[in-house]
């Protein structure tokens, strides 16, 4: 098998390079390993940043993001049992996020690439990537049990934080920046109608805990959590109960409902530089990993493979390699901002475990700030909508 360009991973990364890419009449092959219920149903994030959802209108994708997704205007942010909003497009020249689930844009973009029949290949297994520093790479792999090998111009790692993409760059290549927080999330999704309009982010003596949403009858909650806990030990009684506590203001009423899904995530910020080895690239989860708290990750995952389609097209046009030679650097620059933000909201909003009172303090002192000053406000919401692309 021939194609132009090799995408390791049908997450948000590979499925909408694969689109991008399309777009510009350049051919690709994207090899999952899971099959298509599992990607269609995988629970993650939520928050669709105001570029990303024109970037999908753009590409046709955003026909059920406009008629299903939640155009959101603002935050809650809650603290000292009170809560302050966050207005998005007074602080932003008229920005808003739209909060649509992340399996949905995978339905929508999987669905669209198939009718159009392009090759998207389910439950492969034993994915390798070889002759990366050559000029003709190839990805193996075992399909329908058969051994396959795609020989590719480009390939692409879009294959998440355990793939096998950066494993497969040589040793000494990459430098890696990682930091590890004490907690992490327990994240339900519940029938039950959200108990606001808007996301409330909540700080608390307990811990942090998240009101968001995946539609007018689904709310998505998550409660800060030891990062090793098990959620066997989390019954829906203690997780409602907590959540009760946590988000607890005057007026403030939770819609409870049965639950019907439970997980633990782990909470890391992760960055590799470069981006880049030979024909081999990585884009999202591949490269780099944030807490949830400022509901970046498959925004920078989108980000990534925006750029990375630019500089293939180019490449493509005129056989130019300028962008493809600038794309980790060109990446990298909102990776990092986006990693500041993230560590900076899970900073201010969480428990940690050696705070002393003085940290708790200093928390509430920031989130007082940030509330009452337009500066500070402006900050926080250009941030969250998602900075402009230059
Ligand atoms: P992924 O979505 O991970 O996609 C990678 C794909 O590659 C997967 O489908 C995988 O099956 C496939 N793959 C892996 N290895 C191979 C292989 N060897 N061969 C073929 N295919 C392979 N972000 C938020 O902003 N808010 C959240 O609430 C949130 N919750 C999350 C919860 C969890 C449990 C996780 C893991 C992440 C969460 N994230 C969240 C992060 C966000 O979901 C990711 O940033 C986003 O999925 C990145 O997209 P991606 O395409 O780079 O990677
Ligand atoms: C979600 O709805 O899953 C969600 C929203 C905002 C975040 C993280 C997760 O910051």
């Amino acid at each position: 098998m021939r194609t132009q360009v090799g995408i390791v991973g049908a997450g948000p990364a590979g499925l909408v390079l694969g689109e991008l890419l399309a777009r510009a009449g350049i051919e690709a092959v994207i090899v999952e390993r899971h099959d298509r219920p599992y990607i269609e149903e995988r629970i993650r994030a939520g928050v669709i940043e105001h570029w990303a959802a024109a970037l999908l209108d753009e590409l046709g994708l955003g026909a059920r993001l406009r008629r299903e997704g939640l155009a959101h205007h603002g935050i809650e942010l809650r603290f000292a049992g009170r809560g302050h909003r966050i207005d998005f497009p007074s602080l932003t020249g008229g920005k808003e996020v739209v909060v649509y689930g992340q399996h949905e844009v995978v339905k929508d973009v999987v669905a669209a690439r198939l009718a159009a029949d392009r090759p998207l290949l389910f439950e492969v297994s034993d994915t390798r990537v070889e002759g990366i520093e050559t000029d003709r790479p190839v990805i193996r792999f075992v399909h329908e049990g058969e051994e396959v090998e795609l020989s590719c111009d480009f390939i692409t790692g879009c294959d998440g934080f355990h793939g096998i993409c950066r494993p497969a760059i040589p040793a000494g290549v990459l430098t890696a920046y990682d930091r590890v927080y004490p907690f992490g999330w327990l994240g339900i999704l519940a029938e039950a109608p959200p108990s606001s309009e808007e996301l409330i982010y909540a700080w608390s003596e307990r811990g942090f805990a998240l009101a968001s949403m995946r539609s007018p009858t689904i709310t998505r909650l998550y409660v800060q959590c030891p990062p090793d806990d098990d959620v066997a030990a989390w019954s829906d009684d203690r997780i409602w109960d907590e959540l009760h506590r946590r988000l607890a203001a005057p007026g403030f009423s939770l819609t409870e409902g049965p639950v019907l899904q439970k997980s633990i995530t782990a909470m890391r910020s992760f960055v590799v530089e470069p981006m880049r080895h030979g024909r081999l690239f990585l884009a999202g989860d591949a490269a780099h990993i944030v807490p949830p708290t400022g509901a970046k990750g498959m925004n920078l995952a989108l980000a990534d493979v925006l750029v990375l389609s630019r500089a293939l097209e180019a490449f493509y046009q005129d056989g130019g390699t300028a962008g493809l030679d600038t794309y980790s650097d060109t990446c990298l620059r909102r990776i990092w901002k986006a990693q500041r933000f993230s560590w900076w909201m899970t900073s201010m909003l969480h428990l940690f475990e050696d705070d002393s009172a003085f940290d708790r303090r200093r928390q509430l002192a920031e989130l007082d700030y940030v509330t009452s000053s337009t500066a500070a406000a402006t900050a926080l919401a250009e941030n969250y909508v998602g900075l402009p692309f230059d």
